[in-house]
């Protein structure tokens, strides 16, 4: 099946970058999200985006325009549902949002429309069977700045058929992206448990007093060569992000050990999320960064 035209759920950083990245391809994108306000950002922050890279000379206008008008912006699911082959759900990362989202998508899509999400801490498994559709499940999972990072994660559940994750990998390379995937499905899979660990080091580090947030993220990127450091890094991404997905996992466990930890707490306590509050780590208000 040629997929054509794409739903992209979500707004925010991840799906707006998502669809713009489809958009380029030649695809037909519509994004919804519930919030006016959220889809106007992300249409002039795409704006932004793509006019640099005409200004660089990597892109014509022509192709630029083309790209926006496949594009359409929508606050209602179930027009921007309509005739779609393929779902990249990036809405926000709570499994009862996801799971209603998802019987909506079943109720709203053409029957063969693979439904799928971009979460990284759910995995096909405990979406699927929301659905009339299991086979037609699975994550993609891409990275912040979707725009920009190549690797896209293809997870696949229990019940994802072959046909699916031969679709999904199909896309992916189509958009442009290095497809990698997982033999067996595992909450955040391959890239983001690497990280995890690196990032629950980097707060033990500064909770237990041993170095600061800038000497930490300092040795990331000199000592390791990492393009940003863990502090860096959690501020682009957001840090409520990975905070709910550590609630997210202890709530599952209930093992202390996958709680959010006191830091990251009180930053989200305080609104402190990072780039996009102004504040997280580091202040972005005052030209430190
Ligand atoms: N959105 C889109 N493009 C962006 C961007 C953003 N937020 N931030 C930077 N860029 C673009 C810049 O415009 C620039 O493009 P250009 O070459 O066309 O001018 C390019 O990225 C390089 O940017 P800079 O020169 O300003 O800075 P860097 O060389 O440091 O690159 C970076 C920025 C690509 C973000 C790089 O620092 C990096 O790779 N950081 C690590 C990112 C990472 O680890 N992402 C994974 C996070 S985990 C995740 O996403 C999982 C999810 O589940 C939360």
């Amino acid at each position: 099946m040629e997929i054509q035209k794409i739903l992209v759920v979500g707004s925010g950083a991840m799906g707006s970058q998502i669809a713009m990245v489809c958009a380029l391809a030649g695809l037909e994108v519509a994004v919804q999200d519930l919030a006016e306000a959220s889809l106007e950002k992300a249409q002039s922050e795409l704006r932004a985006r793509v006019d640099r890279n005409v200004a660089k000379g990597r892109l014509s206008a022509e192709e630029r325009d083309a790209a926006f008008a496949r594009l359409t912006f929508d606050t209602d699911l179930a027009p921007a549902a309509e005739g779609v082959d393929f779902v990249i759900e990036a809405a926000v990362e709570k499994l009862d949002v996801k799971r209603e989202l998802f019987a909506e998508l079943d109720r709203l899509t053409p029957e063969h429309a693979i439904l799928a999400t971009n979460s990284s801490s759910f995995v096909p498994s405990r979406i699927a069977d929301a659905t009339g559709r299991p086979d037609r499940v699975v994550n993609m999972h891409f990275f912040n700045p979707a725009l920009v990072m190549r690797c896209v994660e293809v997870v696949r559940g229990p019940q994802t058929s072959d046909a699916t994750v031969d679709a999904t990998v199909a896309l992916t390379e189509r958009i442009g992206k290095l497809p990698v995937v997982l033999d067996k499905e595992i909450p955040g899979f391959i890239a983001n448990r690497l990280l995890g660990a690196v990032r629950d080091e980097a707060i033990r580090l500064l909770e237990g007093g041993y170095a600061s947030v800038e000497a930490i993220d300092t040795a990331a990127r000199t000592a390791l060569g990492y393009p940003m450091g863990p502090f860096e890094l959690m501020d682009l991404t957001g840090i409520d992000i990975g905070y709910y997905t550590k609630q997210g996992r202890f709530e599952e466990t209930g093992d202390p050990a996958d709680a959010p930890s006191r830091s990251v707490t009180e930053k989200v306590e305080a609104g402190e999320l990072g780039r996009k509050t102004g504040k997280g780590w580091y202040d972005y208000t005052e030209g430190d960064h």
